[in-house]
């Protein structure tokens, strides 16, 4: 990091205790951070983003300590975090009674989502602000998330009241955090992510069987539709024609697409994961009827890109 860029990562910070929203780069997607303690910053999140009051956000932390003060680690909590963060999972946990966070930021709820940002620029930004950040992703509620600062500067070149937005680069990881629910008896997967659930399952070893369709109760916030571009997407397809756009993935990509876009011409999913929300953003264009996507493998870091999927292509 150089003197200039860390001049602009203290006026982040700086911003950001005066409870002004600044754009952060993490290493799944950018965030859209507000001051975890500030009703009024926080409150600008949901009205910058248009997004429902009913869905809390996810808070990030610059270390376990700042975790710990705002919610009850069980023995669960602590192994996961001591082996993922920083890193892409986020963990809901009981928020703690005496916990200043804005009650605003978790939707009125007992529990609290928890992640570290396993990014530098995220993390510096977290350190010099020393408070914790909530976060959810740098775009209008239901688009497509942001994997660039420059799809965060084109989703919102129209409003006002961004007041920075840091430039991180290319996300690596390109899908949001895994979440996990551990304030329950039996822990329970509720947004598949690059960490899976055989990730977790050599760290606990029961786990609820509850379907990710149940836990929209759960967790409001993973509504049926999302992820949306603004024209229609199709799943699985097996032919395309002229008229639309293809998001292919692997060595054979189906032929006759207006344009072609490939996930990963040598079908490997992280790297497709990578290229997915930055590949949609591209395709997602009136140029084209609809955007037609060949299967994606349901393993891996693909459960996480097929979740998106579906969500994307609901209407
Ligand atoms: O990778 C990520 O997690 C990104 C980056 C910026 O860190 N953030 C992100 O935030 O994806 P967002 O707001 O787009 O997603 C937060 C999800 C929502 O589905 C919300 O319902 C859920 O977390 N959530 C937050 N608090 C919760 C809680 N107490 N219980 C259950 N779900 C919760
Ligand atoms: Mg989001």
């Amino acid at each position: 990091m150089n003197s200039m860029s860390i001049n602009l990562l203290e006026k982040a910070a700086y911003l950001l205790k005066q409870d002004h929203l600044v754009a952060i780069p993490t290493e799944t997607v950018y965030g859209l951070a507000a001051n975890a303690f500030s009703d009024q910053a926080v409150a600008k999140i949901y009205s910058f983003k248009n997004r429902p009051t009913f869905n809390p956000l996810i808070i990030h932390c610059k270390d376990l300590k700042m975790a710990q003060n705002l919610a009850n680690f069980n023995e669960n909590a602590l192994k996961l975090a001591k082996v993922f963060w920083p890193g892409p999972l986020t963990l809901v946990l009981p928020l703690k009674e005496t916990s200043p966070i804005s009650k605003l930021a978790t939707a009125g709820l007992k529990t609290i989502a928890l992640r570290i940002p396993a990014h530098p620029l995220a993390l510096k930004i977290l350190e010099l602000a020393d408070i914790p950040l909530a976060a959810p992703s740098a775009n209008p509620s239901e688009t497509i998330s942001p994997t660039t600062a420059f799809h965060v500067e084109n989703a919102f070149k129209s409003s006002n009241g961004l007041s920075l937005i840091i430039d991180g680069g290319p996300c690596q990881v390109g899908l949001e955090s895994t979440i996990i629910d551990l304030s329950e008896n039996i822990p329970r997967l509720l947004r598949p992510g690059k960490i899976t659930k055989e990730d977790l399952k050599s760290f606990i070893i029961e786990f609820s069987n509850a379907s990710l369709e149940a836990d929209v109760i759960k967790a409001p916030g993973q509504l049926k539709r999302h992820y949306s571009p603004s024209i229609p997407l199709q799943k699985n397809v097996q032919q395309v024609n002229e008229r639309q756009a293809l998001l292919a993935f692997g060595h054979s990509p189906l032929i006759g697409a207006k344009k072609t876009l490939n996930l990963s011409s040598s079908a490997n999913l992280i790297e497709a994961a990578a290229n997915f929300f930055s590949m949609l953003h591209e395709l997602d264009s009136i140029e084209f009827e609809s955007i037609a996507v060949m299967s994606i493998p349901q393993y891996g870091i693909g459960i996480a890109i097929n979740d998106r999927l579906s969500r994307a292509a609901s209407s």
